[in-house]
């Protein structure tokens, strides 16, 4: 840990891809340095990216007020600009350069003495190297998927659950008119909290996750079995990074400029498919894609983003630098950034909604 010291410049960002509360994090850092440490706040555009390309500008408190509940970011983002490994194109070919000199060259050149990283996994894996290169930087943790490891919920998780909750129930009136089995395809990588979530709230029949491979037979069974006691739909909720006993998630493209290339999806349309054929019932999916990472951020996500923001600065300013800002056990807390980097939490096996679900007759696939 860095000796106390006055930060009088502080950059932040916002990285990957983005969800509902991130602009909730911007307010609270800038009006947070701002309000009572007098420092300035500059804000980085899109990600590593603008830091890389040298663009960035200073944010007044005014620019951050009302934005507390919109959606997306003022800063903007950029999922596919690792500055240790940047994808550089000539011609058809391409190569990776460590472009991380030159981004904190451009921060030394708009006298920036700290950076605040709002993101996931990957932009915590880069925050880290920066601040093992000699930069304070303090994380924030960000996804609708749930998957950073080192806090028990990032902020947008809330906000995407409550969207594919809808999606869900509104799904239920239909599946229950015409006697169907409707799949909700929901996102999270290879992480199952939303579908878990989301899944025991809109009260799915069957939740299929990734950390628990399904078996095919066993959930034209339950549907079956369903349909045997005059049940006569069935709602799935499966995320996008399930996978069959023994078989690979379904990959929906390969992006090749990407740090992380994989793109998961289709499960749904799959599945589908599959249980037509076997049960005989009309199967029809939704994939809902990138409507979770929109719209407004609830209350919890904003309150999150808020202390999160808040917290972020003040451990920067009493000097506990290089660190995430995390809830741990429901108390505001931090994990050193070095830990965090290249890991992910996953849904463990014992969770007590997997347990709470399968005590109501939720299938798991197995
Ligand atoms: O990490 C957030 C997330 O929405 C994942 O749930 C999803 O797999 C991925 O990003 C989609 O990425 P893109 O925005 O590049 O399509």
């Amino acid at each position: 840990m860095a000796a106390k010291k006055r930060f009088k410049r502080i950059a932040v960002m916002t990285g990957g891809g983005d969800c509902p509360g991130l602009n909730a994090v911007i307010r609270a850092v800038t009006k947070t340095a701002i309000s009572r440490y007098g420092a300035e706040v500059w804000g980085i555009e899109d990600g590593y990216l603008g830091l890389i390309e040298n663009r960035m500008h200073p944010l007044a408190y005014d620019d951050v007020s009302n934005i507390l509940t919109v959606g997306g970011t003022i800063l903007g983002s950029c999922n596919k600009s690792n500055p240790f490994a940047f994808h550089v194109r000539s011609g058809k070919s391409v190569r990776k350069k460590d472009l991380s000199d030159l981004c904190l060259e451009h921060l030394r050149q708009h006298d920036i003495d700290a950076m605040i990283c709002v993101g996931g996994d990957g932009t915590m894996a880069s925050a880290a190297a920066f601040a093992k290169k000699g930069l304070p930087v303090m994380g924030v943790p960000k996804t609708i998927d749930n998957d950073v490891w080192g806090t028990d919920v990032t902020f947008g998780f809330n906000s995407a659950v409550t969207t594919a909750t809808d999606a869900i129930d509104k799904v239920h009136t239909t599946a229950s008119s015409h006697h169907r089995v409707m799949i909700v395809e929901v996102m999270g990588r290879y992480a199952g909290w939303i579908a878990l979530y989301a899944g025991v709230a809109g009260g799915a029949d069957v939740i299929l996750l990734p950390e628990i491979p399904y078996e095919l037979d066993k959930i034209a069974d339950y549907v079956h079995a369903r349909s045997q006691k005059g049940k006569r739909f069935s709602i799935i909720a499966v995320a996008e990074g399930a996978k069959p006993k023994g078989g690979k998630p379904f990959v929906a493209k390969v992006l090749k400029d990407s740090p992380d290339p994989i793109r998961l999806g289709g499960i749904g349309t799959t599945l589908a498919d599959q249980l037509e054929k076997m049960t005989g019932r009309s199967c029809r999916a939704v994939v809902l894609g990138h409507v979770q990472r929109g719209g407004t951020p609830t209350a919890l996500d904003r309150t999150l983003a808020t202390q999160f923001g808040h917290h972020a600065i003040e451990m920067l300013m009493k000097g506990r630098i290089n660190r995430l800002a995390v809830l741990k056990n429901g108390r505001q807390d931090s994990v050193p950034l070095s830990q965090v980097a290249g890991r992910i939490k996953t849904v463990p096996k014992n969770h007590p909604l997997i347990r709470a679900g399968k005590a109501v007759n939720t299938s798991f696939g197995v």
